[in-house]
């Protein structure tokens, strides 16, 4: 029996900054426990050529893509469980972009928040409306479109703000789908209600653009320090507080268990002094994140162990990748011509040896097996070994007749694109026909 496919997660986080608490409560946290769970299956990956759109200074990229590595492992992410990869070392993701970019309407990406976000400053502005606007940022959309449909991810986790991205995504998997066959998954956007954006020390929500945040693996003073700073109003010790709009008290709450927030609330109703309590937060956030503060500082120092674990994600990656690649550029008629497929008519003229074939053959140790070879020889596909020739002739009988995925569990991995194996197998339907 087939398993039941686990669900496919995938996320990037884009290398154009250092982790502060808010990414850490929002994201790395929900995705860390999020990849621990039975029959999920997670990528997460570095958006460094995302990072590019925003950023042209070489060193910042490098270092973000540092901390940002260092930061989710320290976290607990475990490489060996999921994968874990930067971007720019797939270069089937550029490559995929292309394809995609064939068949995506311009007008669709006219729409996309962040472009035209540029386009209202811009006209507002009296300037041409795409002033500054690089096509990079244009193209946003179809680089993470590719990223999506690169693994064929069902769930997407993101912030509100990215649902627009993951829906062009879906329709880029659609266009292609209609034109090129099922090939894409459409990706769905999982937005988790339940984990809270984190207030900054000024109160808004804590980012990057308000200059407000708490750096997640600052040394335990700095992070001293800025908690002593998060904005309180003026009461006095003794003076009851509200914890409805404190920034202090939201945070609180995010790393605290329930029972600790009772109590906080009703110190709060105590009239606790705002020192008291930020010193209660300090304690409470640097127990959570000491012990990750260690690994975070033993990985930033360690560059080249962090290169080998990101090289060894990038290589589970493109096994999945590379094939898949193949086989989309088979399907859009980027083909090798000696691969030309015989138009069925001439299968029958050109004869039994021309078509690919099906060998049944029995292994060393006793038990059976086939393979399918193309007319040259060449291996396409590789099965299991089976108990009995006749078990061995069912999965070919249910392979000629349902297709690949219904027998892929009794099958090697495949070596070669999917596409190719799904023209054999037609050839063969035809010339049986004829
Ligand atoms: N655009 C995302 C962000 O800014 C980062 C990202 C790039 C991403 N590629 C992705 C997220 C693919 C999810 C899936 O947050």
């Amino acid at each position: 029996m087939k398993p039941t496919q686990a669900t496919r997660f995938l996320t990037g986080i884009t290398t154009s900054g250092t982790p502060h608490l808010g990414n850490y409560v929002g994201s790395i946290r929900p995705a860390v426990q999020a990849s621990r769970q039975p029959g999920v299956e997670s990528f997460y990956f570095l958006a460094d050529y995302h990072a590019l759109i925003k950023i042209d200074e070489p060193a910042r990229i490098q270092r973000s893509t540092l901390e940002i590595a260092a930061s989710w492992l320290a976290a607990g992410l475990d490489p060996d469980r999921v994968t874990f990869y930067r971007q720019s070392d797939v270069p089937e993701i550029p490559e995929l972009t292309w394809l995609l970019t064939c068949v995506t309407g311009k007008g669709v990406l006219n729409r996309a928040h962040a472009y035209k976000a540029m386009v209202d400053k811009n006209t507002a502005s009296g300037l041409d409306i795409d002033a500054d606007v690089t096509a990079g940022l244009f193209m946003y959309p179809v680089l993470m479109g590719a990223d999506i449909l690169m693994f064929n991810a069902h769930k997407v986790p993101v912030g509100r703000d990215q649902i627009q991205h993951i829906e062009m995504a879906r329709d880029m998997a659609y266009s292609f789908n209609h034109r090129y066959g099922e090939h894409f998954v459409p990706p769905e956007a999982a937005v988790e209600e339940a984990v809270a954006t984190l207030p900054g020390l000024d109160g808004r929500k804590m980012s990057k653009s308000y200059d407000n945040t708490i750096a997640l693996f600052a040394p335990r003073e700095v992070l001293k320090k800025q908690i002593m700073g998060i904005v309180t109003d003026s009461r006095a010790p003794g003076v009851a507080k509200d914890t409805e709009g404190s920034a202090l008290f939201q945070i609180y709450q995010a790393f605290a268990s329930a029972e600790e927030t009772a109590a906080l609330r009703q110190a709060y109703a105590q009239g606790i002094a705002w020192a008291d309590a930020k010193h209660l937060l300090f304690e409470r956030i640097d127990r959570e994140i000491a012990p990750m503060r260690l690994t975070y500082e033993a990985l930033i120092n360690d560059p080249a162990r962090l290169e080998t674990i990101l090289l060894a994600g990038a290589k589970k990656a493109r096994a999945i990748a590379t094939p898949f690649m193949g086989a989309l550029r088979h399907a859009v008629g980027l083909r090798r011509l000696s691969d030309m497929a015989a138009p069925a008519a001439n299968v029958a003229k050109a004869g039994k040896a021309s078509l690919p074939s099906f060998k049944q053959y029995r292994e060393a140790d006793g038990r059976f097996a086939f393979k399918l070879v193309d007319a040259g020889g060449g291996l396409l596909l590789q099965s299991l070994s089976f108990d009995s020739p006749k078990l061995a002739a069912q999965a070919i009988t249910r392979l000629q007749s349902e297709g690949y995925p219904a027998v892929a569990d009794l099958l090697e991995p495949l070596a070669v694109p999917q596409a190719w194996l799904t023209d054999a197998l037609a050839l063969l339907a035809a010339s049986k026909q004829g």
